[in-house]
């Protein structure tokens, strides 16, 4: 199989491309422009490659998804099977400061994508989606099916491609796709090879472990009045390279079935207390934390409900494990600071 993977020099996509390298004999295109991937990323990947042996070949691009006349050579020359499509802008409080970048990036890049996968006869397509379109959920554990309602650019850039994909898929039905919609991404490679190199990243986790190794003179609590057990926000935090799983088997499931949305979670949350206290735990270092105001737009627990990714997928997690997620973030933030 021939499969394109946008944004694969990036923190999921990376780890994806690793599973697959791992797994799988298929002809591997990366396109990413590294406005927040990094070639290190790539530099390993091409490394894991040459170690696995494997039959498939690994070819990395340095293009940008708005190029549309670039990207649409690469189509035609490649003649993808499949795409995985990662790349896209993701911090929150900047779509809201800057929507037009998460529009153009995220809802008229993909579009772009679609239109140039249909047209060369690509046959599945994976999308990177969040639990963002749902906003502030009415109900929780969070289905499926419970209502979306975005409430900030970011959210609705992803839901409109979300709706791109399944008014084309209507008309075309032999184009197939999986929305797969994340919850917390976190964790990194288990064996240290791979992680999250975004920059300013916003994520908990991340900021957490860029404390406890001193990047950050201290982190913020934002909110201790929440309606939960100890007042702090709650939330479901899946390990990368379950995730990831995720992604292949998406791959697989449309071999044999029709075009669906999947939530990505462990369906068990965690408050932000639990998370610093853990991430305190597995470092071995007593970091300062500041109580501060909650942030707008902050629900107070959100929580996948993954029954469906689990029956209908076979989605069996490996790395469930608060300790363990917060320990490969941190030995990671490490080997970022050494390097
Ligand atoms: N990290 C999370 O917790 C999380 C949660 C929900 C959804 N997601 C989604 O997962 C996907 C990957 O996120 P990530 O955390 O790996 O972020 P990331 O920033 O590490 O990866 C995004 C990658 O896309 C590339 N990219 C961005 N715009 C591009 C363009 N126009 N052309 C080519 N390459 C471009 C970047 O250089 C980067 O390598 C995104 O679509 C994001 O919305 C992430």
């Amino acid at each position: 199989m021939k499969i394109l993977i946008t944004g694969g020099a990036g923190y999921i996509g990376s780890h994806t491309v690793k599973q697959i390298i791992e797994s799988r004999d298929w002809d591997i295109t990366v396109i990413d422009n590294l406005s927040t991937g990094s070639l290190k990323a790539i530099d390993t990947l091409k490394q894991i490659h040459k170690e696995n042996n494997r039959k498939g070949e690994f070819d990395f691009i340095e293009a940008d998804l708005r190029d549309f006349g670039v990207i649409e050579g690469i189509f035609k020359a490649k003649k993808f099977d499949a795409v995985i499509h990662f790349a896209a802008s993701i911090v929150v409080p900047e779509s809201v400061k800057n929507p037009l970048k998460y529009y153009m990036n995220n809802t008229v890049n993909t579009t772009n994508l679609i239109k140039l996968a249909v047209e060369t006869g690509v046959k599945k397509f994976i999308f990177s989606s969040t639990a963002a379109v749902y906003g502030e959920p009415d109900e929780v554990p969070v289905k499926e099916s419970t209502p979306t309602k975005p409430i900030n650019p970011y959210g609705m850039s992803k839901l409109m491609s979300e709706t791109v994909l399944k008014d084309v898929g209507n008309a075309h039905p032999e184009f197939k796709y999986v929305i797969l919609r994340y919850f917390n991404v976190a964790g990194a490679d288990i064996k240290g090879r791979l992680g999250q190199s975004t920059p300013n990243a916003t994520h908990l986790i991340k900021v957490a472990a860029e404390t406890a190794v001193g990047k950050r003179d201290k982190m913020y609590i934002f909110g201790t009045d929440y309606p939960t057990p100890d007042g702090t926000c709650i939330r479901d935090y899946i390990h990368v390279d379950d995730l990831a799983n995720a992604h292949i088997l998406a791959l697989d499931y449309l071999d044999k079935n029709e075009s669906d949305i999947f939530n990505c979670g462990y369906g068990k949350g965690y408050s932000v207390k639990e998370v610093i206290d853990t991430m305190k735990k597995v470092s071995g270092v007593d970091f300062k934390v500041e109580i501060t105001g909650r942030r707008e737009g902050d629900p107070a627990v959100l929580i996948a409900d993954n029954t469906k990714i689990k029956e209908k997928m076979g989605f069996k997690p490996k790395y469930n494990d608060l300790e363990l997620i917060c320990k490969t973030a941190f030995e990671w933030e490490k080997k970022l600071v050494t390097a």
